[in-house]
């Protein structure tokens, strides 16, 4: 696939999606770590060329609030990374949506492939972690993704599609659900799908959510997760039906991810 220069900005202009470019944290950053997100609040403010994309940060829980707090959100969003599916009670350790949205979250990763490996949580569970964030009013970034073995046996549309189907809660709207398409295979190895296996998944993932969802699938963001660096992005961010990035490990430093942000500054 031969990739135009400007083609980010015209795969992003032509779908009309607002695209999204999420930081995922995971266990990583202390309050040392807040000079990083000033630092790309400040670098989104200056910027002359304004990105066209929504910025969002998942941080730690415990820097949810006082980030929240110190960042105005048009600038920089801010998100959980998991909940529990109840809103309270006797769940130690567990966290709640009401409490995330209540510290500041605007929305939740739900489902993310080292919560459905490392906490065993099903497509069931993860269901229900969507429609706890639903409940809230919050916006649910439900993850899908097929294993390096699924995708040696040629499973890997298979595995994307029983997960978005068993996932995804009946309500789903283009304001209330972002998907993320994350390869576990690929997510902090170095390895990314080539540009036609992320064009093959993004398609079968755009139909599914166009079929169930016929007012809002067209409208529904689908990010692309996995290895996505400050080299890779500009091509990967072009892939139709690529609508952002949700960003691990390049997330952490504020120069990377704004690299990552800045693919779609327009150039003009
Ligand atoms: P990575 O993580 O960018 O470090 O591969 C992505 C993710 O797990 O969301």
């Amino acid at each position: 696939m031969t990739i135009q220069a400007d083609a980010t900005q015209d795969n992003a202009s032509k779908s009309g999606i607002t695209p999204l470019v999420a930081g995922n944290w995971k266990m990583n950053g202390q309050r040392s770590s807040i000079t990083e997100v000033m630092a790309i609040r400040d670098a989104i403010l200056e910027a002359q060329n304004k990105p066209k994309t929504d910025v969002m940060i998942c941080p730690p829980a415990t820097l949810l609030m006082v980030l929240a707090e110190l960042i105005d959100n048009s600038v920089v969003a801010f998100g959980g990374q998991d909940c529990h599916i109840l809103e309270k009670g006797a769940h130690t350790g567990d966290i709640s949506a009401a409490m995330l949205k209540d510290a500041g979250a605007s929305a939740i990763i739900v489902g993310h492939s080292e919560r459905r490996e490392n906490h065993s949580e099903t497509d069931d569970i993860v269901l229900q972690k969507a429609q706890a964030v639903h409940n809230q009013g919050l916006m649910a970034i439900v993850c899908i993704g097929e294993t390096k073995g699924q995708r040696q046996a040629g499973l890997t549309i298979e595995v994307v599609s029983r997960q978005l189907a068993a996932s995804v809660p009946e309500g789903a709207t283009a304001k209330n659900t972002v998907i993320a398409y994350e390869p576990v295979w690929a997510i902090g190895t170095g390895l990314v799908p080539t540009l036609e296996d992320v064009a093959n998944v993004h398609k079968a993932i755009r139909k599914a959510l166009c079929e169930r969802f016929p007012a809002q699938g067209a409208n529904m963001r689908i990010l692309y997760g996995g290895s996505v660096n400050p080299t890779n992005a500009q091509d990967l961010m072009s892939v139709e039906n690529v609508n952002g990035a949700l960003v691990g490990g390049a997330s952490l430093k504020a120069t990377d991810f704004l690299q990552i942000i800045d693919v779609y500054a327009p150039s003009d």
